[in-house]
């Protein structure tokens, strides 16, 4: 797929068939995540893949409860105030936070080496360069991930869940969570939320803002 096709097709997808993600395909997308640009040159990445929805309900299991709670606090205050696109986009992904990381049956968790600072103290102009590196990557995969024809989606850890994941996978020290990663085929009738429409040329300032 060519470069821009691929940049256009990648969705966030909350909706996945029962088709499995062969090995090897998964090796290809998360090979990618090597090729993001790294702070210090190292590429201190790892994955767990988790697969089977036995051992997927164990590592999501805080993310109904947490869910919840957003979902009724958040969605009833953002209505009439959030933007329109915005607000239709949460009404369809809140309900399917647990479920799209079920549905998949592939759940990447893309670990990180944080090191001698912790994430939300960062103490100088480096210490956030371990999590900028592992968004770069992230998006790599989802790229990649699109090139091969797979739908992703992505949960953002929240309350005790980074804890409670690192403890269940047996993470090794100095190594931080960036998120839920689910990654499939897409059902056939996956509901795709509308993308905002941004005009680049709005968006760029030139020397002045
Ligand atoms: C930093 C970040 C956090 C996000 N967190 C979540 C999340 O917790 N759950 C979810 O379903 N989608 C999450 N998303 C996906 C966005 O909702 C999605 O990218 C956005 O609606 C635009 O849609 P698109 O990806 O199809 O272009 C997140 C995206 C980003 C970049």
């Amino acid at each position: 797929m060519e470069f821009y096709e691929v940049l256009n097709k990648r969705r966030t997808i909350r909706d996945f068939s029962n088709k499995e993600v062969s090995d090897e395909v998964l090796k290809k997308v998360l090979d990618a995540a090597f090729k993001a640009p790294t702070n210090d040159h190292l590429r201190q990445l790892e994955f767990v893949v988790i697969r089977g929805q036995e051992n997927i309900s164990r590592i999501i299991s805080p993310v109904s409860e947490n869910t919840r709670k957003i979902q009724q606090a958040g969605l009833e205050a953002a209505e009439g105030v959030m933007d329109g696109d915005e607000y239709a986009m949460f009404v369809d992904a809140l309900p399917k936070q647990k479920r799209m990381l079920m549905q998949s049956n592939c759940l990447i968790l893309p670990f990180f080496r944080q090191k001698d600072y912790p994430l939300c103290q960062p103490a100088d102009q480096s210490s956030l360069n371990y999590f900028a590196s592992v968004w770069a990557s992230v998006e790599n995969i989802l790229l990649a991930a699109t090139a091969e024809g797979l739908a992703c989606t992505f949960r953002i850890p929240i309350g005790n869940e980074p804890e409670y994941v690192k403890q269940v996978v047996g993470a090794p020290e100095g190594y931080e969570f960036a998120c839920f990663l689910a990654i499939g085929y897409a059902a056939p009738d996956a509901h795709i939320p509308k993308q905002k429409v941004i005009n680049v040329e709005d968006r760029i300032h030139r020397n002045v803002w």
